[in-house]
């Protein structure tokens, strides 16, 4: 009996997996690639989906990220790299990082995002480091100096970006020299292009939703900003990114 229960369990599981390539294969053969321009929800309707999502964040994303083992990411990359007198970290959400933060490693930690909601659940959560939370645009970090931050900390943040490029030189330009580090964990388009078509049929449904676009060419943004990737990881059949980043000598 336990024997034929697992063999329809494979059976089904198989015929969903085939079904759902099938459906990314019929959604159009060649993956066309993304561009952020032909984005629908963007600026005032992009906030207004976070301060919407702002209190319920947590209970919604909280187990999926457990099982699917990001929170293991976000603790194993903090935990590595993020040291030093100040640690910025943007699009900061919820505080979903702060715990992960180790205090015989970072002395200060920064935290920024663009919606007041987001902004206020942040400053509930429990950091064992000095943690100041305030309302800030990675786009456009006025309020902070070149080649400043010992770590600067993005997850999440890129698909939530208008300019996702103009943020990561904003990072770029905000990181010290000598030894800083960008530390990215994102999600967005795979090495797959039956994946892609999927992703790129809900594209806005999603974005309408949760405010960020889950279809961006992550590797090629880094690029494209100009930083020098050191450590690359990625999974889920290469849609989550885990990336240690530098900035180039000179500040663009
Ligand atoms: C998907 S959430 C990720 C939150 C958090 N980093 C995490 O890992 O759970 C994206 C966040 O980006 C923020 N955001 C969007 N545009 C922003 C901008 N220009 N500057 C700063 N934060 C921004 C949103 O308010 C939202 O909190």
């Amino acid at each position: 009996m336990a024997l034929r229960v697992a063999v329809s369990a494979i059976a089904a599981s198989t015929a969903c997996a085939g079904a759902i390539v099938g459906y990314g294969y019929a959604l159009g053969g060649v993956d066309r690639g993304c561009s952020c321009a032909k984005e629908r929800v963007r600026g005032r309707e992009r906030k207004d989906a976070y301060a919407r999502e702002a209190r319920a964040f947590d209970a919604s994303v909280g187990s999926s990220e457990y099982w699917s083992g990001i929170e293991g990411m976000r603790a194993r990359l903090l935990r590595a790299h993020a040291r030093g007198g100040v640690v910025l970290e943007v699009a900061c959400g919820t505080g979903r990082n702060f715990a992960y933060y180790d205090p015989r490693a970072v002395t200060r930690v920064r935290a920024m995002d663009a919606c007041e909601e987001m902004v206020e659940e942040a400053r509930k959560k429990p950091s064992a480091v000095a943690t100041t939370v305030e309302v800030g645009d990675a786009q456009r970090m006025r309020g902070v100096k070149t080649n400043s931050c010992d770590a600067v900390v993005d997850t999440f943040g890129l698909c939530s970006y208008d300019d996702p490029v103009g943020a990561l030189r904003e990072m770029a330009r905000v990181t010290k020299r000598d030894g800083g580090r960008v530390l990215l964990i994102e999600h967005g388009r795979s090495d797959y292009g039956w994946l892609n078509n999927i992703l790129d049929h809900f594209a806005d449904a999603h974005a309408e939703r949760w405010g960020c676009y889950w279809n961006r060419p992550i590797m090629k943004l880094i690029e494209d900003a100009g930083l020098e990737v050191v450590e690359k990881s990625t999974h889920h059949l290469g849609t989550t990114f885990v990336v240690v980043a530098k900035p180039r000598e000179a500040v663009n």
